[in-house]
């Protein structure tokens, strides 16, 4: 573990001996009298943050009770209204990639990713269980043109990427600039920044995004080949339908959705369910939430049959 490892580590250390030294008060006769905080909380407490503190200290830690896990579940809602988790990670893991992978070498950048997530702090990326079902998924539909919704620091464009031929483009939409900041100079740094184009906006702002991927970027209809949904999970269903408003998807496109489970899309499932068999067929891939494997989610891949 380099130098800069061991010092994210100080957050966890600090607030799981925070934990460990108040739960320990609270536990003598006198405190827990006085508090009315009742013996088994303490206990929960001390076990807690000395399993934080062990977790920490460890450099292979549990990610449930690692602290980057907690400050991600602290800025989840922050997450959700702007796309960044709030404490930095997201420039953070930029520019770890840029100090730590082989330049031009999209799977030393993959690697770095999931090192960064693994053993600093973890991003909200598809990650290294559901990348693999996406990239065979990707592979699979042999895609020329791909549009991605959710960009964030360029993770799965990385692996979409891997998994396309040299002729294949990916067009990845982002709402925040920052993210596609970010995501551009990983994906720089990896080599392919002639295969991805990042666009900043978004399907529901009206129709500029749309217009611009018409106009800018040769989106026509029957051009596309593949969708992978991994952006505001209430949108994938609206942001679905705009492209098939648009024309845009043959028979046999295939569209890819992340976490349809956790946080869960549960009315674009039920849509697929729906047309299952008519204009959708579509395979549920079982997998966990990113970077652990306690917490179930679903890949969906679906091919669209409809004319
Ligand atoms: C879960 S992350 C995407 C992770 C990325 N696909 C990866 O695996 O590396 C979600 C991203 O979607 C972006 N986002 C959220 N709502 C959006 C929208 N309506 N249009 C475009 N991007 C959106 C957020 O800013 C965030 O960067």
């Amino acid at each position: 573990m380099d130098a800069v490892a061991r010092l994210r580590r100080w957050p966890g250390l600090l607030a799981g001996g925070a934990l460990v030294a108040g739960g320990t008060a609270l536990l003598g006769p006198g405190p827990a009298r006085r508090t009315g905080v009742p013996r088994p909380l303490s206990c929960v407490a001390v076990a807690l943050g000395g399993a934080i503190v062990a977790n920490e200290l460890t450099g292979r830690p549990v990610p449930f009770l690692r602290w980057s896990f907690l400050r991600l579940l602290v800025g989840i809602r922050h997450f959700a209204r702007t796309g960044q988790i709030g404490d930095g990670r997201e420039e953070a893991f930029a520019r770890y990639l840029v100090a730590h992978a082989r330049p031009g070498d999209v799977d030393d950048a993959i690697r770095t990713a999931d090192e960064f997530c693994r053993t600093g702090r973890i991003l909200a990326a598809v990650g290294d269980e559901k990348g693999p079902i996406l990239e065979r998924a990707v592979a699979a539909a042999h895609p020329h043109r791909i549009l991605e919704l959710g960009t964030y620091c360029g993770y799965s464009a990385l692996r979409m990427t891997r998994a396309t031929p040299s002729d294949a483009h990916l067009y990845s939409v982002e709402f925040n600039a920052a993210n596609a900041d970010i995501a551009r100079r990983v994906i720089a740094h990896a080599g392919v920044a002639d295969r991805v184009t990042v666009v900043v906006g978004s399907l529901g702002d009206g129709g500029g995004t749309l217009q611009r991927l018409r106009d800018d970027h040769g989106f026509s209809p029957g051009s596309l080949d593949l969708v992978f949904l991994d952006h505001d999970k209430d949108r994938y269903l609206a942001d679905l339908e705009l492209v098939l408003e648009s024309g845009w998807l043959h028979p046999g496109s295939v569209v890819v959705a992340d976490n349809v489970l956790v946080p869960g899309a549960p009315a674009y499932r039920a849509y697929m369910a729906e047309h299952e068999g008519g204009l959708w067929h579509t395979t549920e891939h079982p997998a966990h939430v990113e970077y652990q494997s306690l917490v179930k989610d679903l890949v969906l891949e679906s091919e669209y049959r409809g004319g």
